[in-house]
């Protein structure tokens, strides 16, 4: 069933050319996606529902009475990215619950399958957007109004998916149908390589954020403008770009330009604008924060605030709970071990929205992430499987 699973979405936004996935909220390759899920959980017997803000929730029981146990992810990836991140969740909380249900086991209370809408930010520029629309933290209006590459409008865009924009927003409701919710995910770097274990948790995520710089200049010929008469606005972003990286080896934090837009782009003009975005992150939000004030000053660019992750450190009880559960499914000689992590999740924005939350991570041999070369071994998977099915069950009996 899992590798059933797997094989069905494994083409599904595939760059035939790089092996890398470009699977944006609300392209065809999401669409599919989304369909997939619903016939998933409609084979199941599931009971699907989509929520105001595009978010896909499987029920097995009734949770108007009483909030549930979930567990999910999410389906989107960064542009080029891997078939782990996001799909991993997926796949094994459908599988975990066929381990459940081929058990004869009856869950005590509703348990759910989430795929949260646009958790990597790719399109629109602000993650996790289905989980910050659910809980509140992002105005509807700022969300209606992002623009993608193209210049369409988030709004335009979910209108021509079939969906309403005029709903967007906080949902208590649905939010109140989930009591607990533990994101099994892919391992974004190789702390499970070095301690030896298969399956790990969450301890903590990184405060982290994301900044829009816009350097101007004036675009001008670049075979006749003489270079003293030039205002190149490249030049400033160079330097922008390797301050960043000496404010961030003397902070301690990460920063990084991954995403640039030189305009209007010809190779015979000195461009006239570059728009440039920041991510920083690191475990010190203060330092973070004056990483990129510091920054801002130097650069001389236009900045603005595209995203703001305050740090989210897991429920101590709930996580030590999960990693005794996950050891002991294991067979292994000790409790998972717990891990902090500098990338953001759906799991992270819930946790500061007041639901109990954790976090259940395989491991990667290489550590790499956010490429098409992420990979975990299917003998893992596996595993991430076994213990998480042995999570929701702990839980549903609580
Ligand atoms: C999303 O995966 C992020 O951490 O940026
Ligand atoms: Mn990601
Ligand atoms: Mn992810
Ligand atoms: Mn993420």
């Amino acid at each position: 069933m899992f590798d059933e699973m797997w094989g069905a979405i494994e083409r599904l936004g595939r760059d035939g050319r790089t092996g890398g996935y470009l699977r944006d909220a609300w392209s065809s390759a999401d669409l599919e996606l989304r369909e997939w899920f619903r016939q998933e959980a409609a084979r199941r017997g599931l009971d699907v529902r989509e929520d105001r803000n595009g978010n896909l929730w499987a029920w097995w029981g009734d949770p108007s009475g009483r909030p549930g146990v979930v567990t999910g992810s999410h389906l989107d990836s960064v542009r080029q990215g891997g078939a782990f991140d996001g799909p991993l969740g997926i796949v094994s909380a459908f599988a975990a619950l066929d381990v459940l249900a081929a058990r004869g086991f009856e869950p005590g209370r509703p348990l759910g399958i989430a795929c949260f809408t646009d958790e990597e930010g790719a399109r629109f520029g602000v993650p996790c957007m289905g989980s910050r629309l659910l809980t509140g933290v992002l105005d509807p209006d700022r969300a209606r109004g992002l623009t993608d590459d193209e210049g369409d409008s988030m709004a335009e865009v979910l209108r021509r998916a079939g969906r309403d924009p005029a709903v967007l927003g906080r949902d208590p409701e649905t939010l109140g149908h989930v009591g607990v919710f533990v994101e099994l995910h892919v391992e974004q770097g190789r702390e499970l390589v070095h301690t030896g274990d298969p399956v790990g948790v969450a301890s903590a995520i990184w405060p982290h954020g994301r900044w829009r710089f816009d350097f101007h200049g004036q675009a001008n010929h670049a075979g006749t403008t003489r270079l003293a008469d030039r205002d190149d606005p490249t030049l400033p972003f160079a330097r922008t770009v390797l301050h960043a990286r000496e404010l961030a080896e003397r902070a301690g934090v990460v920063a990084t330009f991954g995403k640039l837009r030189v305009s209007p782009g010809n190779a015979n003009a000195v461009p006239g604008l570059v728009s440039a975005w920041l991510d920083a992150r690191g475990g010190d939000e203060g330092a973070v924060r004056a990483l990129v004030a510091e920054l801002t000053a130097f650069s001389g660019a236009e900045v603005s605030t595209e995203s703001w992750t305050p740090v989210v450190d897991f429920d101590a009880v709930l996580r030590d709970r999960l990693a005794a559960v996950a050891g002991a499914a294991l067979a292994r000689p000790a409790a998972a071990p717990a891990l902090p992590t500098g990338a953001g999740h759906d799991a992270g924005i819930l946790a500061a929205a007041g639901v109990p939350s954790a976090m259940v991570f395989v491991r990667n041999p290489t550590g790499i992430s956010h490429s098409p070369e992420e990979h975990a071994e299917e003998s893992d998977c596996r595993l991430g499987v076994t213990a998480l099915a042995a999570v929701l069950e702990d839980l549903c009996r609580s």
